[in-house]
């Protein structure tokens, strides 16, 4: 087991082994996206567990970029006394943290959010193929697509300030960016749609503007949702290509981490390390960039496989640990 608790570095934070507790969303905020006793309770297993990184939760940039009610925001400065006592578990307990920022778009899952009349804005006005709520979004215009970026600068270094070690940007599962880079939902005749380069366009800018706003010595991660079909399936909207131009590029822009999920697919799959053919592919284009390989990975043997195979740097462990806090101890008893 000694590669899965070999230690790695990434801008200058020591992770002391290669498993990563992905963010997992708890419902646990206040309506004004605020964390409660409830949510430092939630992650307070986590502190203990014996991984080497964890990624929070997904927080949105702004409220009009929330999927849910009870989702925590990032977006203005009050949260930080509140944030700095969640940060405070983390660095408390030695334990590496990032934050995952994210804007919903058009992927409203509580219908509350709609109450006022409020439509959610996106690419294209497409129905989203995996929202419950009957909407049909309003298509941005490119002044409101140039404030997105600074919505996502403001929310990292919120994270930042905070006591966080960084953040992770949200480019999967159908969210806004994800949005972007799927022609499922953008139609855009202009420079953000058409070509993978025009359909990842608003993703670069926003990573840009965080990494510039963050400094030096924060991570910047990205999930990146590599396709919209699960492998084996037959190729629909963002394909496994498109994800590999993306990791080729960041590549060449210094990105300190790549998280592999799914897009419109989601993050479920069937069986055991589902998305691990595609991790491999897109590892290949990613340079000297870690990559994270998440979905279905329960036991000690598939992670160590998964390292010794070169599918991926780090492996991560969401339910599974969130079952069982004590998993990792066992793990590396074995
Ligand atoms: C309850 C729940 C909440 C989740 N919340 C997020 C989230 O906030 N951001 C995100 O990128 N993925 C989220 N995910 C996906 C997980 O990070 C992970 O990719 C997924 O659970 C597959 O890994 P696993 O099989 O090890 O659980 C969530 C998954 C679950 C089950």
């Amino acid at each position: 087991m000694t590669l899965l608790f070999e230690p790695l570095e990434i801008r200058g934070h020591r992770l002391r082994n290669r498993i990563v507790a992905p963010p997992m969303a708890s419902l646990t905020s206040t309506k004004t996206g605020l964390p409660t006793v409830d949510t430092l309770d939630n992650y307070r297993p986590l502190t203990e567990s014996g991984v080497g990184l964890a990624i929070l939760e997904h927080h949105a940039v702004h409220a009009e970029g929330r999927t849910r009610l009870r989702q925590l925001l990032l977006d203005r400065d009050e949260v930080l006394s509140y944030q700095g006592d969640l940060a405070g578990l983390f660095s408390g307990a030695g334990l590496p943290a990032l934050v995952q920022v994210n804007h919903a778009g058009s992927y409203v899952e509580d219908d509350d959010l709609l109450d006022d009349g409020w439509l959610p804005k996106a690419p294209s006005p497409i129905r989203h193929p995996r929202s419950t709520a009957l909407i049909m979004p309003v298509k941005l215009t490119l002044e409101e697509i140039a404030l997105i970026p600074v919505a996502f600068l403001e929310a990292a270094s919120r994270a930042v300030r905070a006591g966080y070690c960084g953040v992770e940007i949200h480019a999967a599962h159908g969210y806004l960016l994800g949005q972007f880079l799927s022609p499922m939902t953008n139609r855009r005749s202009d420079n953000y749609g058409g070509s993978i380069k025009n359909r990842a366009r608003l993703l670069f800018e926003v990573h840009e503007a965080v990494r510039e706003a963050v400094g030096d010595e924060a991570v910047v991660a990205v999930r990146l949702g590599m396709a919209d079909t699960l492998p084996g399936a037959e190729p629909v909207g963002q394909t496994v290509d498109d994800a590999r131009w993306v990791a080729a590029e960041f590549s060449s822009v210094g990105l300190d981490l790549l998280d592999f999920s799914g897009n419109m697919c989601g993050y479920d799959g069937h069986g055991e390390a589902w998305f691990a053919p595609y991790c491999r592919t897109v590892k290949d284009s990613a340079g000297d960039v870690p990559t994270i390989c998440t979905g279905g990975i329960r036991s000690a043997e598939t992670a160590l496989r998964l390292l010794e195979r070169g599918d991926c740097d780090l492996v991560g462990v969401g339910r599974a640990l969130k079952r069982d806090p004590g998993l990792i101890h066992k793990w590396k008893d074995l």
